[in-house]
């Protein structure tokens, strides 16, 4: 497995044919990360590259001290790269990846417009900036990217839609622990009440799945149920956001009859912010 941390090492290690696999990461890798990079290796196939990057990016933060906090556990991350069949691992310098008069930005003005696009302004426009960006540098054929991050995964594929991006990307579903909570490397951060706690999330949200499927179409009580039963929790998370939208639009829905919609939250667990969703296809469950 080559590291590259330069662009020009990472130009140096690319093959001149084959499929060239992108899972873009922030590092702080667990087994959600690790499933990414074992599917890009089948996508790849033996004649093909896989590249994880670990990249940690300034520009899709809008608190300093969630930056700040960002776990890095570097020698984990190569083990789990290497036991996943990853060949290359791209980890630049936020200097490499940005120089200093940088003045390109690129804006999603529709699907960004709420969830954790409300709350985290910028965050979107950042994501879509360096994900161009490797996208570029690393000339990627392919790139797999989390459902877990749904929001992001829609924009994403919107981007390269939208700019005739020369790519395909690949959806992979949510890993989750044995309790439901999802993998997030932002769990490490958690205090150890919160940890346990955090898995309510989820159930929360099969809780709210059950009641649609015994006939709930009114969005507002399937909201209120759910905001109840996580209020009611040991040290009181705090939601950020918990809207229930539309699978495609992203538009928040009233009327669940005969839609296909998501019901996504956000929540504060001490400083952790955590993100979920689930489904709630009124045609299909
Ligand atoms: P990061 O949070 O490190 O996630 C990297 C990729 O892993 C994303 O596509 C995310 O959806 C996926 N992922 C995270 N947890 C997962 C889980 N439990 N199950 C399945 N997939 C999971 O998302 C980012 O980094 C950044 O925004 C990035 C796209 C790298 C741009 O900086």
């Amino acid at each position: 497995m080559i590291i590259a941390n330069s662009i020009s090492k990472l130009h140096a290690s690319l093959p001149q044919s084959g499929r060239i696999v992108l899972v873009p990461t922030m590092g702080a890798l667990h087994r959600g990360h690790a499933s990414l990079v074992k599917k890009a290796r089948e996508i790849a196939g033996s004649e093909g590259t896989v590249i994880v990057s670990i990249f940690v990016n300034p520009t899709q933060f809008d608190r300093t001290e969630d930056l700040d906090c960002y776990p890095s556990t570097w020698q984990s991350d190569l083990q789990i790269c290497d036991k996943s069949e990853a060949d290359i691992i791209f980890a630049p310098a936020a200097d490499v990846m940005y120089v200093p008069n940088h003045s390109i930005s690129i804006s999603e003005t529709s699907l960004s417009s709420g969830l954790c696009g409300k709350t985290r302004p910028g965050h979107f426009d950042g994501v879509c900036l360096v994900v161009n960006k490797l996208f570029n540098i690393t000339r990627a054929t392919h790139a797999l990217f989390g459902e877990k991050d749904f929001q992001q995964f829609a924009i994403i594929q919107r981007m390269v839609r939208d700019l005739n991006m020369p790519i395909e990307i690949i959806p992979c579903e949510t890993i989750r622990e044995a309790s439901g909570l999802a993998m997030s490397s932002r769990n490490l951060l958690l205090t150890e009440p919160h940890r346990e706690h955090a898995p309510q999330v989820y159930s929360a949200l099969q809780q709210a799945r059950q009641l649609v499927l015994d006939g709930e179409t009114s969005a507002a009580k399937v909201i209120e149920a759910t905001r109840q039963r996580l209020e009611s929790l040991p040290n009181q998370p705090q939601i950020d956001y918990l809207e229930l939208v539309d699978a495609h639009s992203l538009q928040p829905i009233t009327d669940l009859a005969g839609t296909n919609a998501v019901l996504a939250i956000a929540i504060f667990f001490g400083e952790v912010r955590l993100i979920d969703h689930i489904h709630l296809n009124y045609y299909t469950i």
